[in-house]
Order: C-alpha cells, then sequence, then structure tokens
C-alpha cells in the first residue's frame, strides 16, 4: 500500500478497468454479469461520481465508482451516490487496495458535499466504512434486504425517517 497511488480514473484507462472489473467479477459467486458494460454506461449517461484507480509501479490495479443516485428523504432531495462496482485485480485482493479505495472514494464524497451514500454488498466487509443495513431500510428501493447498506457522510447528520432511493438508470439496463 505504502507506495500505491490513488488518482482519477480518465478516458485512456478505460480499456485496463475494464479488464480488471471482468477478471475481478469472473471468479465472484455470481460470476461476471456486466459490470465493465454497467461502468461505461454510467460514464456514459454522466453518472458517474467518483471513478478512481490504484496504481503500483504504473500498473492499475483496483478500480471504484460511486454514481449518481435519486434520494427523496422526509419530503427532500438528498444528493446521494452508490457505492460500486469496486474491483480489484484477483492476484493483488486480500492486500487493502479494495479498502484504500473504498476509504478514499468516501472521502472525495466528503468533499463533494453529498448526503448519503447506499452500497449492495456483503454485510460483513462494508459495515466497517460505516454503512448501515438499518439505515437503508428506511428507504424504499428494487434492492431492499440485509445486503442494502446505506451510510450518511456527516455522520453528525440525523438519520431521515424514510424516503425512497432510486440507483442511476444504468442499472436498470443492466443484465
Ligand atoms: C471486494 C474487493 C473489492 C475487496 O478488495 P480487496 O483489496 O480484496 O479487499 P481488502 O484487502 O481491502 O480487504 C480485505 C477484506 O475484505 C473482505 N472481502 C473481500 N471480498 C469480499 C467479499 N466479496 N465479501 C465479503 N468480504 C470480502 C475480506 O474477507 C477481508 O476481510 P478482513 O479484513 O475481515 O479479513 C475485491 O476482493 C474484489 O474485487 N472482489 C471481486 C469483485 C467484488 O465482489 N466486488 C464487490 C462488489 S461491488
Amino acid at each position: 500500500m505504502r507506495d500505491d497511488i490513488v488518482c482519477p480514473a480518465l478516458a485512456e484507462h478505460a480499456d485496463a478497468i475494464d479488464a480488471i472489473i471482468r477478471a475481478a467479477f469472473v471468479d465472484t459467486e455470481f460470476g461476471y454479469q456486466g459490470e465493465a458494460e454497467l461502468v461505461r454506461a454510467l460514464d456514459a449517461d454522466g453518472d458517474a461520481l467518483v471513478s478512481i484507480i490504484m496504481c503500483r509501479e504504473q500498473e492499475i490495479l483496483g478500480h471504484l465508482l460511486f454514481s449518481r443516485m435519486n434520494v427523496e428523504a422526509d419530503g427532500r432531495t438528498l444528493s446521494a451516490a452508490a457505492l460500486g462496482p469496486v474491483s480489484v485485480l484477483p492476484k493483488f485482493q486480500g492486500q487493502g487496495i479494495g479498502t484504500g479505495l473504498i476509504r478514499i472514494g468516501i472521502m472525495i464524497l466528503e468533499e463533494k458535499g453529498i448526503d448519503i451514500s447506499f452500497v449492495l454488498g456483503h454485510e460483513a466487509y462494508y459495515p466497517r466504512f460505516g454503512y448501515s443495513p438499518d439505515l437503508a431500510a428506511r428507504f424504499a428501493s428494487p434492492f431492499a434486504g440485509p445486503h442494502f447498506m446505506a451510510m450518511m457522510l456527516d455522520s453528525a447528520a440525523p438519520w431521515p425517517l424514510g424516503g425512497r432511493a432510486d440507483y442511476a438508470p444504468a442499472f436498470g439496463r443492466m443484465g
């Protein structure tokens, strides 16, 4: 991690990012489900909010995307970001790269003044960053369930009582 560099993903990185996403997801429980195309579609739609890469000695080892969401709570619109996909090349997994990308991505969201972030993922992994299934359960969503988690970016902000959370349109075209 010491010599790793995190930087914004640029157009010139697109092919390398595609390859990382495919390699990372092919080995997962559900297999590759078009996550690379999803990232390209979110970018083309202008819904990519934070797209960052982790590099070590010129090689890109991981990628993380936060995309724009449409979220309303307690009668007002919240600025919101969905975490994922996050991908690390299989042979470099378990070295803290995913954790580093997520922590830096969350700091960027805080700097941007984003109110809330959601993630659909493993309940053993994302709570360490502050994501909570109890907060997400207050929002109506097609993804509602134990894997759906949320976090207020300002940890002192009160939790909304209820609302709805919609992912960017590209998620609906997956599949
Ligand atoms: C998930 C992923 C991004 C994590 O990155 P990483 O660099 O391997 O993870 P780190 O080294 O930072 O963290 C390791 C921790 O993550 C946990 N972890 C890794 N993948 C996990 C998964 N799919 N589900 C639950 N926990 C996971 C490990 O068990 C380990 O936990 P520990 O700290 O309690 O031992 C990476 O493993 C990956 O690309 N996986 C395939 C794609 C994927 O499933 N992405 C997530 C859904 S969008």
